[in-house]
């Protein structure tokens, strides 16, 4: 999947290989001091090379996880991850977590790795459910989900505690 981008040049939407390893670390290290609105904050994520190597293993493996990059000169500069349930009564419905790099944003980068997301869970066959949590605050985050379809069906209040001050999560879904 091809984007074009607003300096005219183009990003990619991709699946992940084992081989993104180094690259995904770099990439999840950048965007850590970017936003308040991620679970991690600035030098808190230690992965080595070889936990992340798992972790794509996993999403390549697993029939119902999904992580996907927006990659741009070589450079991954949004993620999206997607993980279904492990058992036969919850494998049907999956979280999933996005993010783009900062000096990306506006240029529909998450809305192309959503509109991925639900193409692969329309073809998988078994998804019929997909979920989000987001921090009560985060508006442009979604004002995106509403567009995609996603509506509101919760609060998780003490969700997360950053500076010293609770924020709910707002629980967001979307039926296929
Ligand atoms: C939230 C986040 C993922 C959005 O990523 P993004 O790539 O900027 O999102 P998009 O570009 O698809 O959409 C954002 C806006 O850009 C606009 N846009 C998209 N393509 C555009 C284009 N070609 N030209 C101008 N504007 C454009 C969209 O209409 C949207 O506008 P809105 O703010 O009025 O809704 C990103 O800001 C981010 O990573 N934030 C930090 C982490 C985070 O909050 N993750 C979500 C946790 S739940």
């Amino acid at each position: 999947m091809k984007i074009e981008l607003l300096n005219g040049k183009y990003a990619t939407v991709r699946e992940v290989v084992k081989d993104d390893a180094e690259k995904v670390i770099e990439y999840l290290q950048s965007i850590s001091s970017e936003s308040e609105y991620l679970t991690f904050g600035e030098g808190e994520l230690s992965l080595s090379k070889e936990t992340e190597k798992s972790i794509i293993r996993e999403h390549i493996t697993v029939n119902n996880k999904l992580m996907i990059v927006a990659e741009y000169e070589d450079q991954i500069i949004g993620n999206l991850n997607f993980c279904g349930g492990s058992r036969l009564r919850i494998e049907h419905t999956g979280e999933f977590g996005v993010s783009v790099k900062k000096e990306f944003w506006n240029n529909g980068i998450a809305e192309n790795l959503i509109d991925y997301l639900i193409g692969w869970a329309k073809d998988h066959g078994i998804i019929t459910k997909i979920n989000l949590r987001v921090r009560e605050d985060n508006d442009r985050a979604m004002r995106l989900y509403a567009r995609k379809g996603f509506v509101e069906e919760g609060r998780v209040t003490r969700d997360f505690y950053v500076d010293g001050k609770f924020y709910s999560s707002i629980l967001m879904g979307l039926e296929l």
